[in-house]
């Protein structure tokens, strides 16, 4: 018995699985997870769930049962030490695993801290796991200091339930700004805005030298010399892809596990979709680190797997909750040579052009420009800037235009 097997029980596995069988797929399916719990939603981890206000129960993807009813074989808490492309098996511990294809949905791993400068102290977290939120919820509490390291999504998240719960927050970005590499400067200095209003100490331009501490965290030294009273430290510096097996098998690494536009892999058996895997798109390569991406791309390479070879069209869209703000993002900046803003009562969209052409917008609490720019680049249609600069364009009118 081999038939398919899933290596990565995230958002990815998770929807990969699903398709596999709602596309008629009758064979074995095994989906091999390496944490103790079925897949669940990461997003909320940062927001809600931290928070207090989203349940535990409710992040699952699916109830356990859909596994068994759809035999799918759930394989939790099991750890891949290695693929054999040859012999087309997985290595777990002294037992091994056939497949006859497999896909590789194993996700990205957060940056960490260095040892050195205090990375392993008790109190320092990373956001990613259930279990890295289980174990940091129950220190987020009112009057407690907070050091945020990093203004990534992952740090400003963080930093506005902190607010929200009532901790004192440093949040300190290496950059000369936050938000550097997903955002314009306009968009950068709307969220520094807003969370300078939510008393959040937001400093930029400055690195983390060193957390100090026996045993627990108890202080920070900036860059600058600064010194800081520290009781937890979050660290939000980023993600790597986790392509530690696949490059170890001998499979094509760039900027993650390189597939094809039909998302196989340089091996024919295997297939990769999600945060770990790197695409072709416009002549560049290209990883997304988003669910939609996960979601997408993992149905592209099921059907895939199945037979009708579709090439991937990523339809790209992001979002972030911070206090009050709905950020809602649709499209890649990347490339961008100018930004223009629409200024509304409550609301502000920030336009990214090259050229005359639209690539991206991000929309603060305006689901209206988001759901314009979003059905714009999908379509591969552009906009008047002047036109979209004025308040007094009705956005609408731009689709039938
Ligand atoms: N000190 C301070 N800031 C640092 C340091 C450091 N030592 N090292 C990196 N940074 C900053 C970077 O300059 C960057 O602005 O941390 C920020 C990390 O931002 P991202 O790379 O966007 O990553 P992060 O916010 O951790 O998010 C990781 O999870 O949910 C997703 O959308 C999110 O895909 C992203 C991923």
């Amino acid at each position: 018995m081999s038939g398919i097997v899933i290596l990565g029980a995230g958002q990815a596995g998770a929807s990969l699985a699903a398709r596999l069988r709602s596309k008629g797929y009758t064979g074995p399916l095994t989906l091999v997870g390496e944490e103790d719990v079925p897949p669940y939603q990461r997003p909320p981890l940062s927001k809600a769930y931290l928070l207090g206000e989203m349940e535990r129960e409710r992040l699952f993807l699916r109830p356990e049962s859909f596994y068994a009813e759809n035999d799918i074989t759930l394989r939790t808490g099991c750890r891949v030490d290695a693929i054999d492309c040859g012999a087309r098996s997985l290595g777990l511990g002294s037992e091994s695993l056939v497949y006859d294809k497999l896909a590789l949905t194993t996700g990205a791993v957060p940056r960490r801290l260095p040892s050195g400068i205090g990375g392993s102290l008790d109190g320092v977290h990373v956001v990613r796991t259930l279990r890295d939120i289980d174990r940091m919820a129950p220190e987020m509490t009112a009057g407690r200091r907070l050091l945020v390291v990093g203004g990534g999504y992952i740090g400003l998240e963080a930093a506005a339930v902190a607010r929200k719960l009532g901790l004192d927050v440093v949040l300190v970005e290496a950059a000369e700004r936050i938000l550097q590499r997903v955002a314009a400067p306009e968009t950068s200095a709307f969220f520094r805005a807003l969370h300078r209003g939510q008393g959040v100490d937001l400093r930029e331009g400055v690195g983390l030298e060193r957390l100090t501490g026996e045993g627990r965290v108890t202080g920070a030294v900036l860059g600058d010399g600064t010194e800081l009273a520290v009781d937890l430290a979050i660290v939000g510096i980023g993600v790597t892809p986790a392509t530690g097996l696949a490059e170890a098998a001998g499979l094509a690494i760039d900027n993650g596990i390189a597939v094809d536009a039909q998302g196989r892999t340089s091996d024919s058996h295997i297939w990769s979709a999600g945060d770990c895997a790197s695409f072709p798109r416009n002549g560049v390569r290209i990883r997304l680190e988003s669910v939609q991406n996960a979601i997408d791309q993992a149905e592209l390479v099921a059907d895939n797997m199945l037979g009708p070879g579709v090439a991937y069209d990523p339809k790209i869209w992001f979002w972030s909750d911070q206090y009050d703000v709905k950020l809602q993002i649709a499209g890649l900046n990347t490339g961008y040579d100018r930004v223009i803003v629409r200024q509304g009562e409550a609301a502000v969209s920030h336009w990214y052009f090259a050229g005359a052409r639209l690539l991206a917008v991000d929309a603060m609490n305006d689901p209206r420009a988001y759901m314009v720019g979003k059905r714009l680049i999908d379509a591969g249609r552009s906009a008047d800037p002047a036109v979209l600069a004025d308040p007094a364009t009705d956005l609408k009118a731009l689709l039938r235009a």
